[in-house]
């Protein structure tokens, strides 16, 4: 009878509430509410994508159960697999499957209106200038292309032609780091003092990958540095970094495989981050900040959370943590996609800006230098078009 004084009032006599964090739940909320508000009545897009290998299957994957795009042209190097590729994702004869150097026909297509860039990096900037100068905007994976000048000259190409240009930082959207994000913009840990992000890699990518990856620093390192200014609202003035080739076939093609850097921040903050191109154990990914108030962090997530331990003779054990990027940022791609088309048709502001594209691009290369010459590079962004507020 002791706690029988805190029953209080029956539960059907106030309003069901539930916590903001379950985001399913709101999607589920606006399914069964039939909310229209949360729903766009736009038409949808027609679109073609370039490059169908890891990261464009990625896309493929959202964009055929997307029922904001209609999917027009595929656009890749390897016909052969043109055939399969229909079979398995039911492809209607009118998705037209060409090869690149017959793009043409997709610049040409004036009922084409969106191009989703899947392909090497090295070949973003020919298909972004291209798309663009036809009137189409464009989501590119990152990064926009393989130098701080080349980006710049795409997104000056999207700004006179009034086009999107989005550049696919998809960890912006994944729910753990955003809502990191949003509590430490909120003061939940005070003023930031350091920020640790460790990002490694799962599986090994291909040696031919890596040869033209643009170098693990754009490749990998720009989604920290990405993460570590998004964060903390602020860019580095002070870049050190140092980094290794460990395994030989990395250090035969010049590369690295193993990075530490250090970035200062105007504000005090320091991030410090680990980047791996190989971890046995699967994608590490995760995210800690600590402040004057508290800290706050974001884990590895694993694919069963309710069965996660196994206590044995041998001690815990604990259900794997994602293996690679497609799994671990599955909910992430499907959000910045929907971003991406809330951007062209709705005419929402556009998250992943130029400025902080370029100012990520300048801190890699800035970063590389770094771990070149072992030196440590200071940052001037007077000369940069940055606006004051970071969003
Ligand atoms: N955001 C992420 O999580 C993420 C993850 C992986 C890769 N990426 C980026 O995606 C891009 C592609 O990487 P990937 O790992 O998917 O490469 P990949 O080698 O697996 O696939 C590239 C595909 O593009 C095709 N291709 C080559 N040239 C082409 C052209 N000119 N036009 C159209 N298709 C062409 C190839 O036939 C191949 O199918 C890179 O820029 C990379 O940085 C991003």
């Amino acid at each position: 009878m002791a706690t029988k004084k805190f029953a209080g009032p029956s539960p059907y006599t106030f309003k069901p509430s539930y916590p903001v964090e379950d985001y399913l739940h709101t999607e589920y909320f606006n399914n069964v509410t039939t909310n229209h508000s949360t729903k766009s009545q736009a038409k949808p897009v027609v679109a073609a994508i370039f490059g169908l290998g890891r990261a464009g299957s990625i896309h493929l994957s959202s964009i055929v159960r997307n029922p904001r795009i209609v999917l027009k042209y595929i656009v890749d190097d390897r016909p052969e697999n043109f055939d399969n590729l229909r079979k398995y994702w039911d492809l209607s004869d009118d998705v037209v499957m060409i090869m690149s150097k017959d793009a043409d026909r997709v610049y040409k297509d004036k009922d084409v209106n969106v191009v989703f860039i899947g392909s090497p990096t090295y070949t973003h900037h020919d298909i972004v200038v291209k798309s663009i100068a036809a009137n189409k905007d464009v989501f590119c994976e990152k990064p926009i292309a393989e130098n701080i000048e080349d980006t710049k000259k795409c997104y000056e190409a999207a700004k006179s032609k009034g086009r999107v240009l989005f550049a696919a930082f998809n960890r912006r959207f994944d729910p753990a780091y955003r809502g990191l994000k949003e509590r430490v913009r909120k003061g939940e840990v005070g003023h930031v003092q350091i920020l640790k992000v460790t990002a490694r890699d799962s599986p090994l990518p291909s040696i031919d990958y890596l040869k033209t990856s643009g170098g693990v620093f754009h490749d990998c390192l720009v989604h920290d540095i990405d993460m570590s200014c998004w964060v903390l609202g602020e860019l580095p003035i002070r870049v050190q970094s140092t980094a290794s080739a460990l395994i030989p076939e990395v250090k035969e093609i010049d590369d690295f495989d193993t990075i530490a850097f250090l970035l200062t921040f105007p504000s005090g903050a320091v991030a410090i981050g680990d980047n791996s191109r190989f971890s046995t154990y699967g994608y590490d990914q995760r995210l800690e900040v600590f402040g004057n108030r508290g800290m706050i962090k974001v884990e590895n997530e694993r694919p069963c959370h309710s069965t996660e331990t196994l206590v044995g003779h041998e001690g815990l054990k604990q259900t794997p943590i994602y293996y690679s990027f497609p799994s671990r940022y599955r909910l992430a791609y499907i959000r910045e996609l929907e971003h991406f088309l809330d951007i062209v048709q709705k005419g929402v502001p556009m998250e992943v800006t130029s400025w902080q594209t370029l100012a990520v691009s300048k801190i890699a290369t800035v970063a590389e230098e770094s771990a070149r010459t072992g030196r440590t590079i200071d940052i001037d962004w007077s000369k940069d078009d940055i606006p004051a507020v970071y969003s």
